[in-house]
């Protein structure tokens, strides 16, 4: 029996394969057989989308029980009732479980009609696999391979159509490869509301297409790709670097707003090539936007750093964490709290925030200034949410954040000469609006970041970081879910997970210092009571729903 999901209360009998099963009434059975271990091949049919039935890929025998003139079923000798079998397959993806119902997935007649669409929906693609993107995730391919014949009979001339049609901005589409399944064209109008792609032409002519004055650009456009079955729809960023079996798959979460969608991040020796979307229904259900799919190019930006880095006079000098970090924390030892200002960020992990705050107190409690950068941001009533901090929920929960409130004193304390030592932690101060004038009035200016700015070129010290994929830890989203960031790829050269940092520093102003990120998530749990019990393992891939007022 399978769970029944929230719309479903009640349960139906129906035969599978010959095996009497029970389902939620209403179940699609290409559900149903999925949740049974079976696969009914589909093209046109998603969970997500309308059903159109349009692919014919399919196809099933179904039955219904016969009745007898009392109208009620007739039971076979082992109770259940007697099927009557249509004599012609149906399409499963429109069809959904209801007593006493009956299915054939694999007999030899849905093999045979199996075959005969693959031949047709095969007879004018190109076959070109050896040089098409989709290769190695391609329904087409590994469908013909299951289901379809060893060879096609059509020995007529194909039907040539535009390969390289500009769709949009960030999607190139291949017209040759697209078996008009319209799961591109039903997501775009029915998902995200903008309804700009349409079939033209007829028959074997079909094309899709944009509207002429309504460009596929949507924020929402690169899902197309990957719900498209086969190698039509192709991303720009992606098409043509990396085939995706050479990729290595780490789940994590896009960090580009306070929705924390989730995501596989695809890589390859240390370079994240892709990001795409992963199921969680609490979050992003299958989606997310094309702004936080492909933000994550910086991590090997040309501006990136590297090193930690000293600067005496005008120069830079490279050296080592020993050096550095002994170097700022006898900066830190040699001024007075209230002189001291962190300017820290909600786009790190829950584990970096609550070190940020170890260290505060460390250096003096609340004399040292301390809160975080807030990104309002217009909400698309979609994944879009209007906070562009991933984190800001971590940074409140940890007594990071004052909400912005103290930045107005920063300003005016950096201008003014009282901060004498400020650490910019991920956030560019000159953003804040203070000038490179007042920042040359710091004495001790202490730069944690990925990329050169105009901050970390004002800076004493720089602490070069861990981006997203270069680390472990969590976050909490905009609706108080904890979620997991797992590391893809290693920090490049002599960088270093902030974590770490933080810990190193902290040890060496005299605090208590972790062994691991474990450890430091276990302090967490024992101290703050939203967190309590949890472990970074037991957040497992689809988070936990915490309950707490920020
Ligand atoms: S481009 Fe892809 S998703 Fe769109 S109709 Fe063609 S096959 Fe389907
Ligand atoms: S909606 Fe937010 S979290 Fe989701 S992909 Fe876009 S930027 Fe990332
Ligand atoms: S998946 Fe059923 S007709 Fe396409």
């Amino acid at each position: 029996m399978i769970a029944p999901t929230e719309t479903a209360k009640e349960f139906v009998n129906i035969q599978l394969d010959g095996q009497w099963v029970q389902v939620p009434k209403g179940m699609n059975v290409i559900e149903v057989a999925k949740a049974f271990g079976k696969l009914i091949p589909h093209y046109c049919y998603h969970p997500k989308l309308q059903v159109v039935g349009n692919c014919r890929m399919c196809l099933i025998e179904m039955g219904t029980p016969k009745m007898g003139p009392d109208r009620k079923p007739i039971l076979g000798a082992d109770g259940r009732p007697e099927i009557a079998w249509m004599p012609r397959p149906q399409i499963g993806c429109a069809t959904n479980a209801t007593e006493g119902m009956a299915f054939r997935t694999d007999s030899p007649l849905i093999q045979e009609c199996r075959k005969g669409v693959m031949e047709f929906l095969l007879i004018n693609h190109p076959l070109d696999c050896p040089i098409c993107d989709q290769a190695g995730e391609c329904q087409l391919q590994e469908f013909s391979v299951e289901f379809g014949g060893e060879k096609s009979r059509f020995v007529e001339n194909k039907v040539k159509k535009p390969k390289r049609v500009d769709l949009g901005e960030r999607i190139v589409l291949d017209d040759e490869r697209c078996v008009l399944c319209s799961r591109c064209i039903r997501f775009t109008r029915d998902v995200v509301g903008d309804d700009c792609l349409g079939f033209v032409s007829r028959g074997s002519h079909t094309v899709l297409t944009a509207h002429p004055d309504k460009p596929f650009n949507n924020n929402y456009s690169l899902n197309t790709v990957d719900i498209c079955p086969v190698g039509a729809l192709t991303s720009k960023d992606f098409r043509f670097k990396m085939r995706v079996w050479f990729l290595k798959e780490t789940p994590s979460i896009c960090t580009s707003c306070g929705t924390g969608c989730n995501t596989v991040i695809g890589s390859r020796e240390g370079v994240v090539y892709r990001q795409t979307p992963r199921e969680n229904e609490a979050v992003n259900q299958c989606w997310m936007c094309d702004y936080g799919r492909l933000n994550f190019h910086y991590l090997n930006d040309e501006k990136r750093l590297t090193q930690p880095q000293v600067r005496v006079k005008q120069d830079f000098f490279p050296t080592d964490w020993d050096d550095v970090l002994s170097q700022v924390a006898s900066s830190l030892k040699n001024v007075s709290p209230n002189e001291i200002a962190i300017l820290a960020s909600a786009r790190m992990t829950n584990e970096e925030l609550f070190l940020v705050k170890q260290l505060q107190k460390q250096l003096g409690g609340d004399a040292v200034l301390l809160d975080i950068l807030p990104r309002p941001q217009k909400t698309d009533h979609l994944l879009v949410c209007d906070d562009g901090n991933p984190n800001s929920q971590g940074a409140q929960l940890f007594g990071v954040s004052q909400k912005g409130k103290k930045l107005e004193t920063l300003r005016q304390g950096i201008a003014s000469g009282k901060y004498r030592l400020v650490l910019a932690l991920h956030e560019d101060l000159t953003k804040l609006g203070v000038s490179s004038e007042n920042l040359s009035k710091i004495e001790s200016l202490i730069s944690l970041s990925l990329l050169s700015n105009a901050t970390t070129e004002a800076s004493h010290f720089i602490l070069p970081g861990a981006g997203f994929a270069e680390k472990r830890g969590s976050m909490i989203n905009v609706k108080g879910r904890l979620q997991r960031l797992n590391k893809a790829t290693a920090t490049p050269v002599d960088a270093k997970e902030d974590w770490e940092i933080f810990n190193s520093l902290i040890a060496r102003l005299g605090g208590n210092s972790f062994s691991s990120i474990e450890e430091v998530f276990k302090e967490i749990a024992a101290t703050c009571p939203a967190l309590a019990n949890l472990s970074l393992s037991k957040i497992g891939d689809q988070g936990i729903a915490l309950n707490f007022n920020s």
